[in-house]
């Protein structure tokens, strides 16, 4: 699984449950295998930092299968609670006699041996030595995002922030009133194996231990969201009989969240560039029931032909910007995405999000809201567009809000971290169109 994720470049929340289903596992071995993938696939830096430590031997002489069962072994010992260490060395012995060439297995039980030996006083870089160092390998993320982060939010808020993407996160579910009451589906899923505990924030959300059977999504019963997301749809505050655009709205789960709360009157036009994408949208409001989502597909960094393809004469009421981002806010989620990542993208993403912006606002008139929504922490992102924003739409102002007890002050903006809200990492602005 490391293997096909590694040199195939697979992502890891697509290909791990094709998988676990052919591995026909039962549900403790799934929970076991997920958690060995996931976490060393997350903890890759300092993984590899120990190994190279503890073997003398730079990565870049270890080949690759050998890198991989070293990093298992060291996984299982450092951070998995639940395997003896004599299992997780003796397993990764046995494992390398099969598939390694042969002598690799010596190698692989000295290094093991040596991280038992040395587990209570593990070589970490030096604190006081080099501070940005230390927090990239212990809480293994790339050394650009943990400098971007503590100019932005300072070491401490940082530091918490790098050890909650190690967290598992739970999936959080809104469940679709319109197919069955709360409590109905709440006993589906507890009838289905699962732990079901109530939302932070939403009264619609559910938090469940694993992935829910299919046929629950199947049936339109529950979408799989963040309750950030919930949160940008509620700041939102879409009224029956509005006609409400969603720019960049595929695969659709606020677009159909929007339907939910409008009670499915009005009109939801859900726009996105990507047409595979937009037929998720269909296929997403057709089973929770919502007859009130129109797909469109078109360029939103296009002004002119947004509006045409909307309808010049029509009054939108509501335009939600849920721009493409680098993602930083969701790296709890997808455990190898830190990896891919790449800093130069974000002046790019800033770009086209400004641009979203600007379409955005063209579309509505005098006391028309425009929410600006993106799933990363990085102030180009985020502050940044609004602030240029602001500074050459004068007709629009920033309002404050306050949604699930958060106050976005005077701004008009806020931003949801992992760290300090336990939901994703999100951005909310919202602004209003005086004149
Ligand atoms: C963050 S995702 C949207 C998630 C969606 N709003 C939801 O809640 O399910 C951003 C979307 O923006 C779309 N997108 C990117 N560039 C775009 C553009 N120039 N015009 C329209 N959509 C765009 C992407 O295809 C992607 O589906």
């Amino acid at each position: 699984m490391l293997h096909n994720i590694e040199v195939d470049q697979k992502f890891a929340h697509l290909a791990l449950p094709i998988f676990l289903e052919r591995g026909k596992l039962d549900a403790r071995d799934r929970a076991f295998v997920t958690e060995m993938v996931y976490g060393v696939l997350r903890r890759r830096l300092a993984l590899d930092f120990l190994i190279e430590r503890f073997s003398s031997r730079p990565m870049s002489r270890v080949d690759q299968a050998t890198r991989e069962l070293l990093e298992l072994g060291l996984y299982q010992l450092l951070y998995m609670d639940r395997v003896p260490d004599h299992s997780a060395v003796d397993t990764s012995v046995e494992m390398a006699k099969r598939r390694l060439k042969r002598g690799a297995e010596k190698f692989i039980n000295a290094v093991l041996r040596e991280t038992v030996r040395r587990r209570e006083e593990l070589p970490w870089p030096d604190r006081a030595k080099d501070e940005v160092e230390f927090l990239s390998v212990f809480h293994s993320h790339p050394r650009w995002l943990v400098e971007l982060w503590i100019d932005e939010l300072g070491v401490e808020r940082t530091e918490a922030l790098l050890a909650a993407n190690n967290r598992r996160r739970q999936v959080t579910l809104r469940i679709n009133t319109r197919k069955a009451s709360l409590e109905e589906t709440t006993a589906a899923l507890i009838q289905a194996g699962l732990t079901v505990s109530p939302g932070l924030y939403e009264p619609q959300a559910v938090r469940v231990d694993a992935h829910p059977p299919r046929f629950l999504f199947e049936k339109g019963l529950v979408y799989a969201q963040d309750e950030a997301s919930m949160l940008v749809t509620k700041v939102l505050d879409p009224q029956s009989n509005e006609l409400i655009v969603e720019l960049g709205a595929a695969p659709g789960g606020k677009a159909t969240h929007i339907a939910a709360l409008t009670g499915d009157t009005g009109e939801v036009v859900a726009v996105d560039l990507n047409p595979a994408r937009l037929g998720l949208v269909k296929e997403n409001a057709d089973r929770q029931g919502f007859g009130s989502i129109r797909t469109l597909e078109v360029d939103a960094t296009d002004p002119i032909a947004l509006q045409a393809a909307i309808g010049a004469d029509r009054k939108v009421d509501r335009v939600l910007v849920d721009a493409p981002c680098s993602g930083l806010g969701v790296l709890a989620h997808r455990p190898d995405a830190r990896w891919r990542k790449d800093p130069e993208q974000i002046a790019e993403l800033a770009e086209i999000q400004q641009r979203m912006l600007v379409s955005a606002a063209a579309l509505v008139g005098p006391g028309g809201v425009v929410i600006y929504s993106v799933c990363t922490i990085t102030a180009h992102e985020t502050t940044e567009v609004i602030k240029r924003f602001l500074s050459s739409n004068e007709s629009f102002e920033a309002q404050a809000f306050t949604i699930a007890g958060f106050d976005s002050g005077p701004n008009g903006f806020l931003q949801l971290l992992p760290s300090e809200h336990d939901v994703d990492g999100m951005f909310i602005a919202k602004l209003v169109c005086r004149s």
